[in-house]
């Protein structure tokens, strides 16, 4: 019998955070809440209003914030007209490369990579692309190019592809291609790569083509340009809606075309979003994760310096959850010589290599446990040995979840102990639906943290700059 997903909202605890060695009480929280929910209220009417009649004042542009009803919007679309909704059109073209091809590479960097990574790594099978078809739920192989120029890695996966034309399933791939510019140059290299060598897999035929190729894009741009010269269906060319930010765009067709293609419940993952913009929109500071994060990050950034912020995952499917809010808290907050430095770590592999500096090093730093509370898979018990020569069998019986709890009271413990401020953020599960609560909750608390500081956190303009350098050594002016 299936049993009913579960649909609790994540939590977040900062009991680690006040302790008397910080000098931090949980009053001084409490005492934040009415500047936290002005930057709410902000988020809420004015950024809100700002962005729907596009009059926002020059220190607020651009203003992104399109990303915010965005998951309410695409839900009520779908329920309205499920075949015509965008979400009907990802669904359909998903179902409809699953028949055709093996593989699927997406294209993209930054925003446009991220979030699609980490919903592979955080809620697919591990080890996806090496299991059978059936246990991948007919879905295609995903892999991922474009986020670099690294010559062997490219290579690399061109020649697992294969040359020449394709004559089994086996040997059938697509391309989805995503670029809200439509320019990136990584993107934009590997596209024009890998396109040459998918005509030559379908014998130069331009029709067959155009049914491989998914574009990701905004409304104008060369990439919109050339999906259109080469025929691409345009309910099957996905748009990066105006007002989302790269890396804000992972609820987007950005995203959810990768995450249909995977066999992911997109339903759930947008419902998981829609429900954290509830609580976000609902919830009194003193119980509200998202208002309680950006309090607690601003109190040890502004009072004890500690302006790097660890997310400590203790699940490797985490991960890239992690490394996507690397990147937003990075580019979102990283200007005017503020904003706190993102780091993501791996519990327990991690302990190994950094927890020495944790424990003992400069005194800068929030961790923020990412805790999984269910794991998806039956737990996995240390055996008994009859000889015993690796000194075992005192835990035999003990499973890998009972280990990492303990591995995860014991870090606690003795960081506290060392008046190392820790939080606890708990996922009900490593699904589509905490995910959508995990991403919702952290780009909120971007926006939020960054109209508390007087952050605009949209737009990205400290990039262009090497970006004018390497064209000008390319020649390229
Ligand atoms: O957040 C951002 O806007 C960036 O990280 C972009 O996502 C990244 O540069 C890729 O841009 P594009 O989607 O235009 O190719």
């Amino acid at each position: 019998m299936a049993t009913a997903p579960d649909r609790r909202l994540l939590t977040f605890d900062p009991a680690g955070v006040f302790h008397p060695l910080h000098g931090l009480q949980a009053r001084d929280l409490a005492k934040l809440a009415p500047s936290l929910e002005r930057a709410r209220e902000e988020v809420l009417v004015e950024d809100a209003r700002h962005y729907r009649d596009g009059t926002a004042p020059p220190e607020k542009q651009p203003l992104d914030h399109g990303f915010f009803e965005l998951p309410e919007r695409l839900l009520a679309d779908f329920r309205k007209d499920r075949q015509q909704s965008m979400l009907g059109h990802i669904l359909a073209t998903a179902e409809r490369l699953k028949k055709l091809v093996d593989k699927v590479v997406v294209l993209g960097i930054g925003g446009s990579y991220m979030g699609a990574k980490a919903l592979l790594e955080a809620c697919c099978r591990p080890y996806f692309n090496d299991l059978s078809r059936a246990n991948r739920g007919n879905c295609p192989r995903i892999y991922f190019e474009g986020n670099n120029i690294d010559n062997d890695a490219s290579r690399g996966l061109l020649d697992l592809f294969g040359r020449g034309r394709a004559d089994s399933f086996d040997k059938r791939w697509a391309i989805v291609v995503i670029s809200k510019s439509g320019e990136t140059l990584e993107t934009a290299v590997a596209f024009r790569q890998f396109a040459s060598a998918l005509r030559e897999s379908v014998g130069g035929d331009a029709k067959q083509l155009a049914q491989l190729i998914v574009p990701v894009t905004g409304a104008s741009g060369r990439l919109a340009d050339l999906a259109k010269a080469l025929g691409c269906p345009p309910n099957e060319t996905f748009p990066v809606p105006d007002g989302v930010g790269g890396r804000f765009s992972v609820l987007s067709a950005v995203g959810l075309v990768p995450a249909a293609l995977m066999g992911l419940d997109v339903v759930a993952l947008l419902e998981g979003a829609a429900a954290m913009n509830e609580h976000f929109r609902q919830a009194p500071p003193a119980d509200n994760v998202v208002l309680k994060y950006v309090g607690t990050a601003h109190l040890l950034e502004a009072r004890r310096g500690a302006n790097v912020r660890v997310l400590s995952v203790w699940s490797k499917g985490l991960e890239y959850a992690g490394l996507w809010y690397d990147q937003l808290l990075a580019e979102s907050l990283g200007k005017r010589e503020l904003g706190a430095t993102p780091l993501t770590t791996v519990n327990t592999r991690d302990l190994h290599s950094r927890a020495q500096q944790h424990q003992e090093g400069r005194r800068d730093k929030l961790f923020t446990n990412v805790i999984v509370d269910r794991w998806r898979s039956q737990p996995l018990p240390v055996g008994r040995s009859d000889r015993d020569e690796d000194k075992l069998n005192d835990i035999a019986g003990r499973t890998l979840p009972e280990l990492m709890s303990a591995a995860i009271q014991g870090t606690n413990e003795a960081y506290r102990e060392d008046g190392r401020p820790t939080a606890d953020l708990h996922l009900p599960a490593s699904d589509e639906w905490s995910l959508g609560q995990f991403f919702q909750m952290l780009m909120l608390a971007t926006v939020v943290e960054g109209r508390l500081l007087g952050i605009n956190p949209y737009g990205q303009p400290g990039v262009q700059k090497y970006k004018d350098n390497m064209k000008r050594i390319l020649g390229r002016e």
